[in-house]
């Protein structure tokens, strides 16, 4: 039986596992996927059990993705460029990575037909899955791409990997057309963003990269106002499909009972 795991620390709330199972029993493939908590110096070990075939694919979540990249053979354009891989396999003899993020979001975005050409997009964050939203918002040519971080250092770090990208002080909002919440600050349901977009036009795209919970402060408050909002669960569900597809060669169907699996 084919083995595959999703790698990260916390790793509990991973819905990953209900997903990938779910679909292996609904295409008959004789495999597990598994969830497994680690540190990072355990890192090296589970990536040459894909070599010795003791495992099959590895998921990557946080905060693992950048540093993963250390112990692997090779890796597509995409994760090289964006430097966050959080799908592994083995490639002929090596043991490979990409990013099926970039994807994700572009594909979640496209799914409910949302244009980011020519918008102005400002990014809250600088964490693990940053490099891949402005990569593909460059590839729907966004106009431009501003990302505020209260570690500056980290936003700095994302403009040596891009470098057209603008950075913006902790606290204070620009021009936008389109505000993608990347930080982790909504997790917890009492979790506020420290900004205020209550004085921002209300025909603008609020976008949250969580999706557990369904509906973060900042996608209700951009709601109340008047705004578009989206959570992250497509981008989770298409990041999924890809890796699912790569490893079993099955483009697996996202329909209602897929997406209602992750309300549970
Ligand atoms: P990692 O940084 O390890 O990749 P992440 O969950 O992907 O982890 O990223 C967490 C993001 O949420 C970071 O941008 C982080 O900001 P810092 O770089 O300053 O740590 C942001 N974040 C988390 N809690 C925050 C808080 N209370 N206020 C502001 N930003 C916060």
């Amino acid at each position: 039986m084919k083995k595959f795991i999703v790698i990260g620390n916390p790793i509990n709330h991973s819905l990953s596992p209900n997903l990938h199972n779910y679909w292996l029993k609904k295409y008959k493939i004789n495999a597990v996927y598994e969830k497994q908590r680690l540190d990072s110096n355990e890192l090296k070990d589970l990536t040459k059990k894909i070599k010795e075939k003791k495992l099959d694919g590895i998921n990557v979540t946080v905060p693992f993705k950048k540093e993963i990249i250390d112990f692997l053979d090779d890796l597509s354009p995409e994760a090289q460029k964006t430097e966050s891989v959080n799908t592994i396999f083995l490639k002929g003899h090596k043991i490979f990575g990409h990013n099926t993020d970039i994807n994700g979001f572009e594909l979640a975005l496209r799914n409910i037909n949302f244009e980011i050409k020519n918008k102005k997009v400002f990014i809250i964050g600088a964490g693990g899955v940053v490099s891949s939203i402005i990569f593909a918002l460059k590839r729907m040519k966004a106009s431009e791409i501003i990302i505020t971080n209260r570690t500056k250092k980290k936003a700095e770090n994302l403009k040596t990997l891009f470098k057209e990208i603008k950075i913006f002080n902790w606290g204070k909002i620009p021009k936008f057309d389109v505000v993608i919440n990347a930080t982790s600050i909504g997790l917890k349901n009492d979790d506020v963003i420290n900004l205020d977009f209550s004085k921002e036009e209300n025909d603008k795209f609020y976008y949250d990269v969580i999706y557990n919970p369904k509906e973060t402060n900042f996608l209700k408050k951009a709601k109340s106002l008047g705004n578009k909002a989206e959570n992250g669960k497509k981008m989770f569900l298409y990041q999924a499909a890809e890796a699912f597809k790569i490893w079993h060669g099955i483009e697996p169907e996202i329909n209602e009972d897929v997406m209602e699996l992750l309300d549970k």
